[in-house]
């Protein structure tokens, strides 16, 4: 990385000339050439400060643009001896550090020694991230935008491919191509003070108030209309940077929202916790906050007819009697949703939460739940239906028994002549074609669920009984277990995935049997389906079930479809499918951002919940 300010340059020569250069301690790979060895008069301008050591910036860079100028020196016995501008001289260890072994390494120098202050009172200037203005580039400056779809040269071309962990980065350490890869990029410019001009929020921060970021000046991909990057084929949105902790001590703010802009960030780059992050010199401020805060409530209400049925679908997050946002979700069903004629919720935890005491009715949550609508200003009067699991067979919290479960309008729908099956009969479908059990569990034996939701499969009638539809309520194995995106395997393990392309298949071929017997059924299969649609298991879900993704069917613009956030990515893994009857009848869909656009603050479920309005007449076509 070429970097040169006069005043260092002049420091430089002033001094011996050192043994080595901190470029050539980067060397151009992700693992240090010198890792393990002891080196000595690395010299370098402080240029930034933290709780457990500094970080130094060559003296005397290279031209080549891949090697980092810029390193930490670990330890807080040096410390005393670094302030900020001043040129040093050091003796030390080349160290490779990570926390946990599914991480990156970190190339450090530590147990420093002899730091010799060669200079002091020079000016630190932070490298500028994005596209350099017109007269920069005149002058020769390259731009430091970062890639904006693939992370390494070892993701063979695609960041969600299968099978994961096929290589390591720390193995493989291939040489760096930060022009296209995006840790490659960031490992370009490990340990150097950057800023980032006019940022913006495309995440709300975690827990410890870390925010990701896009700079205003950058040339990004995946940007959304609220001003997120969203996940797309082929593309993982590498140019999202985490915000860390500031290294002045002081605390980031943690009501900033995905949109808001924020002053401009100076701050160290480094990779900790499995990401790399900048850590700013001081707390990020807002300058504009996103409006409106809010979303706008869906515009698909019900025609109260076959041929305007609403349908939505909301992951609730462990909703239980004893939650403290059941009466928000309620009030988000009744403002957001608009009460829609059926619909689909997963993790409806069992009557006394997560308790793990043998209960695993959940009637008191479902009628928390519709009381609670109710109360809300509700103009339908929620009826419910649910299958109760296998005290803890299905996974999530212990005691939780989450599942999944229908609300309906009773006076648009019915159940279409019901029969509930037990949580261990296995639904089938009959001549007719007819459900065995409406509702009734699809196949819970099958290994395939282990640990998992089962589907609930139900068939529905409008009161008049001229026109029936079928369901399918998923919420398929979480990926937990899986590796970081910017972590060691490549490409990063999808957790789960196995367990749901197995899902995939025992769900769609269920759905194969319906349609099977009559092409033109009107079937509905939704939920959290904890996967991208361009991902194995719902491509073979799709090919397998014969449905059609309601976002393709409504023509939903590719970087509008997100129901949740994560890391830089705001992504869908909620969906519904549709058959192809009901994909031709013109039917809409919409997203209600009320989890990814909020606050931490007024966060009710992690996820976003989902509208359409379909025509599910029978004998149309
Ligand atoms: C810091 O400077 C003092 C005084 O020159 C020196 O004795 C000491 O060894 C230095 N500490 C380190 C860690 O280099
Ligand atoms: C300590 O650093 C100074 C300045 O670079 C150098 O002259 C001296 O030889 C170093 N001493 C040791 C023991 O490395
Ligand atoms: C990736 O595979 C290596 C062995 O090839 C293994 O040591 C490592 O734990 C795996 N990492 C992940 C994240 O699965
Ligand atoms: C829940 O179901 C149990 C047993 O089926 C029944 O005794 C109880 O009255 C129900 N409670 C509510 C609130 O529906
Ligand atoms: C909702 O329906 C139930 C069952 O039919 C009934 O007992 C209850 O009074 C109704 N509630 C309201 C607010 O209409």
């Amino acid at each position: 990385m070429k970097f040169l300010s006069l005043a260092a340059l002049s420091a430089s020569i002033a001094a011996c000339v050192s043994a080595i250069t901190i470029a050539e301690i980067n060397g151009n790979r992700f693992i240090s050439p010198y890792k393990g060895q002891t080196v000595t008069g690395v010299q370098g301008l402080v240029t930034a400060k933290g709780p457990n050591g500094f970080w130094i910036r060559s003296t005397t860079p290279d031209t080549d643009d891949v090697t980092s100028e810029s390193i930490y020196v670990y330890g807080r016995a040096g410390l005393p001896n670094a302030t900020v501008g001043n040129v040093v001289s050091l003796n030390g260890r080349v160290t490779e550090y990570r926390s946990t072994s599914t991480y990156l390494y970190l190339t450090e120098i530590d147990t420093p020694k002899n730091i010799t202050t060669l200079s002091t009172g020079n000016t630190v200037t932070p490298l500028q991230l994005g596209q350099q203005s017109l007269i920069s580039t005149l002058l020769g400056k390259t731009s430091l935008n970062p890639p904006t779809q693939q992370y390494t040269s070892l993701d063979n071309g695609d960041v969600f491919g299968l099978p994961g962990n096929t290589s390591l980065v720390s193995v493989a350490n291939p040489v760096l191509q930060p022009k296209q890869y995006g840790l490659d990029f960031w490992e370009s410019i490990n340990g150097e003070l950057v800023t980032i001009k006019n940022p913006s929020a495309i995440s709300r921060p975690n827990t410890y108030g870390e925010t990701w970021v896009i700079g205003g000046n950058w040339i990004v991909t995946g940007k959304n209309s609220r001003g997120s990057l969203t996940a797309t084929p082929r593309d993982g949105n590498p140019e999202g940077i985490i915000i860390g902790d500031p290294l002045d001590g002081t605390d980031n703010p943690k009501d900033v929202k995905l949109g808001d802009q924020l002053a401009d960030i100076t701050g160290i780059v480094t990779y900790t916790y499995g990401f790399y992050y900048v850590l700013p010199t001081t707390k990020i401020t807002i300058t504009t906050p996103k409006q409106p805060e809010f979303p706008p409530p869906t515009r698909l209400t019900s025609s109260g007819r076959c041929s305007g049925i609403t349908i939505g679908q909301y992951n609730v997050e462990n909703l239980s009697p004893q939650s403290a946002l059941l009466d928000d979700i309620a009030q988000q069903i009744v403002t957001y949703l608009k009460t829609p004629d059926l619909l689909f919720v997963q993790e409806i935890q069992d009557d006394n939460g997560a308790t793990n005491n043998g209960v695993v009715n959940a009637n008191v949550t479902l009628s928390t739940l519709t009381a609670a609508i109710n109360a809300a200003g509700s103009k339908v009067n929620y009826s419910y239906v649910d299958i109760d699991p296998v005290n803890n067979q299905d996974g999530g919290q212990p005691g939780g028994n989450i599942r999944v479960a229908y609300l309906y309008n009773p006076a648009v729908i019915r159940p279409h002549n019901p029969n509930p099956g037990s949580s261990t009969d296995a639904n089938e479908v009959l001549p007719g074609p007819e459900l065995k059990y409406n509702p009734g569990r699809i196949d819970p034996a099958n290994p395939a669920w282990v640990d998992s939701r089962k589907p609930l499969a139900a068939a529905w009638e409008t009161l008049d009984g001229k026109n029936k539809f079928f369901t399918v309520n998923v919420h398929w194995i979480a990926k937990l277990g899986g590796s970081s995106i910017q972590g060691d395997a490549r490409p990063p393990t999808n957790g789960g995935v196995d367990e749901r392309h197995l899902q995939a298949q025992v769900t769609g071929n269920f759905i194969a049997q319906i349609l099977a017997q009559d092409r033109n059924a009107a079937v509905i299969a939704a939920g959290d389906y904890n996967e991208f649609s361009w991902v194995e298991p719902l491509q073979t879900f799709a090919s397998v079930s014969g449905l059609k993704d309601l976002d393709d069917a409504t023509l939903t613009p590719p970087l509008e479809r997100y129901t949740y956030t994560f890391g830089a990515n705001t992504e869908q893994l909620d969906h519904m499918y549709v058959s192809p009857k009901v994909a031709l009848l013109l039917p809409q869909f919409e997203h209600v951002h009320v989890s990814s656009w909020v606050t931490d603050a007024d966060v009710v479920s992690d996820h976003d919940p989902s509208v359409a309005k379909l025509n599910v007449c029978a004998g149309l076509l």
